[in-house]
């Protein structure tokens, strides 16, 4: 049993936090943009913003109508930081930007040169465009040799944004806490997996988790505040713990018993690649998150307090909230959100030259309704799973993550609800029509693209029901993965396609 109180939950939730936002709205102040809204942080702050009357735009990369539906009356337009030709429209009359741009997903090869690459391109065209302001949520840290690369690019990006005549304000951040952030994610899983955690020396670190509530106050706070504009604050949770107070703390709170010591080994990509087996978060993104455990990341100044009054939660109760929107099925944004590293993953079956050769078609009648069958669909994958032949599922998915790939561990954010671009296990929603059709874009590292498509269609009296996977190589490689795979098709769709019929009689 959780050693939290259930009066804990209930105060937790009789606070909503837009209405603790102790600056007051500036609507007309012209429109604002926010960059990676299909991100965490991004996700979350547009409601904020639309809720207090901002005239809002949000940029991403693949606009969908499901954006449009989830955010009325906020306009979406598409733009790449890394092709500058792409940015003019979304920036144009925008007043103030917010900039959440981050690759982290790409690993720590790639992500630097792309993130410093972008917010070059993005202050250029801000320029261009006339935008007034800036801000932009990096990390904590100080750019002394020690530093990660992680936290070093966050900074660096703060200062190419800067390198402008267009006043930058900067939030540096340590850990995110929220339900669906990475951190809260990792740390989580390795708590209620594990009973012996072997740590990294560098665990005795410190840090100043901040609850996702109070950035998004602080990032509106800014915002409303003209005093802050072109300056740097440092926003820090009411508390400073060591990393493994952190863990200590989680464990306290679930009841659990884990056995953490010392292990004489600091090699993080051995701790990421091992932590990528039992957490839902891959291993690129760990061990850029770990690379940053060798640094203290404290606030070094509280300055923000005095023109954003913002009283900071604790981490205790950043991780109750957490794990009270978990309880409730009411996670608004995940880490998975933004894309893969291999975005040109993105390309949507409708949208390719040629469709793929390769497809294996199965059907079924059924006098079921379409929408409760529609129902059923949309609750495979994540706990539910996927019927009888969930273990051949999850051998794939750790498959997947003992080469390096998304595997099937990172679930779903909502156990009823889905929405184009949610994640389920190793697909990606790419296409959704409510009591008609389900499109899933496979993010398993493949030879080739695959997609798996459900389709009801009615015949009068009954309903036909139809899966179909559809695969696209090249390779001599993914040619032979595909045959490999075509007795397995047999077993796995007629029982998925039969797991998801019976399954409206269950419920
Ligand atoms: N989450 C944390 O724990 C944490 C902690 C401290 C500071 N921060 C800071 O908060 C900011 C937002 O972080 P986050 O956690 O929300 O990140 P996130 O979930 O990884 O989202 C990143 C966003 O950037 C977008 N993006 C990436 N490359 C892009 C490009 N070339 N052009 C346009 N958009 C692009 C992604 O869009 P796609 O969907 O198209 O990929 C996505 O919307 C970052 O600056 C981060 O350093 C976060």
């Amino acid at each position: 049993m959780a050693l939290f109180k259930s009066t804990e939950r209930v105060a937790a939730r009789e606070r909503p936090y837009q209405y603790m936002i102790p600056t007051s709205p500036v609507p007309d102040m012209g429109p604002v943009l926010v960059t990676g809204a299909s991100g965490y942080v991004g996700g979350r702050l547009v409601p904020v913003l639309m809720d207090r009357g901002y005239t809002i735009r949000v940029m991403v990369r693949t606009p969908s109508a499901c954006l449009a539906k989830q955010w009325p009356g906020v306009m979406c337009s598409a733009g790449d930081a890394l092709r500058p030709e792409t940015l003019k429209k979304p920036l144009e009359g925008i007043h103030t930007a917010f900039y959440l741009i981050h690759s982290l997903a790409l690993g720590p090869d790639q992500f630097d040169e792309a993130d410093i690459l972008a917010a070059s391109n993005f202050r250029e065209a801000a320029e261009e465009a006339g935008v007034k302001r800036i801000i932009y949520l990096g990390g904590l840290g100080d750019l002394t040799p020690g530093l990660s690369d992680h936290l070093s690019s966050r900074i660096r990006v703060a200062l190419t944004l800067r390198n402008s005549s267009i006043p930058v304000t900067v939030l540096r951040a340590a850990v995110i806490i929220g339900s669906g952030s990475a951190s809260y994610e990792i740390i989580h899983s390795l708590i209620t997996r594990l009973r012996v955690l072997p740590l990294p020396r560098f665990v005795d670190r410190q840090c100043q988790p901040i609850s996702i509530r109070d950035v998004l106050k602080y990032l509106v706070g800014v915002l409303e505040t003209p005093e802050t504009i072109g300056k740097s604050f440092d926003i820090g949770g009411a508390d400073v713990l060591t990393y493994r107070e952190m863990m200590e703390e989680f464990a306290h709170m679930l009841n659990r018993r884990v056995a953490m010591f010392h292990f004489p080994f600091n090699y993080i990509p051995a701790y990421a690649y091992v932590a990528s087996l039992v957490t839902p978060v891959p291993a690129p993104i760990i061990r850029s998150l770990m690379e940053g455990l060798r640094n203290n990341v404290v606030c070094r100044d509280v300055h923000i307090r005095g023109l954003v009054p913002v009283e900071p939660i604790s981490y205790r109760e950043a991780l109750v909230r957490a794990m009270d929107r978990e309880e409730q099925d009411q996670i608004r944004t995940r880490w998975a959100d933004a894309y893969p590293p291999a975005h040109e993953l993105a390309i949507k079956l409708r949208e390719m030259r040629k469709l793929p050769r390769f497809t294996a078609v199965y059907s079924l009648e059924t006098d079921q309704t379409a929408i409760s069958l529609f129902q059923s669909i949309c609750c495979i994958g994540g706990k539910e799973g996927w019927f009888q032949t969930n273990w051949m599922w999850r051998l794939r998915g750790f498959m997947d993550r003992l080469i390096g790939g998304v595997g099937i561990q990172r679930g779903r954010r909502s156990a009823a609800s889905l929405k184009i671009g949610d994640v389920i296990d190793f697909w990606r929603v790419e296409d959704l029509v409510s009591g008609r059709h389900l499109l899933l874009r496979a993010e398993m590292l493949l030879p080739g693209r695959a997609w798996l498509e459900f389709n009801i269609n009615d015949n009068g009296a009954t309903r036909t029901l139809q899966i179909k996977a559809w695969f696209h190589t090249r390779t001599l490689f993914g040619k032979l993965y595909w045959y490999a795979l075509v007795p397995f098709h047999g077993i796995v769709f007629k029982d998925l396609i039969k797991g998801i019929e019976k399954a409206v009689n269950k419920s």
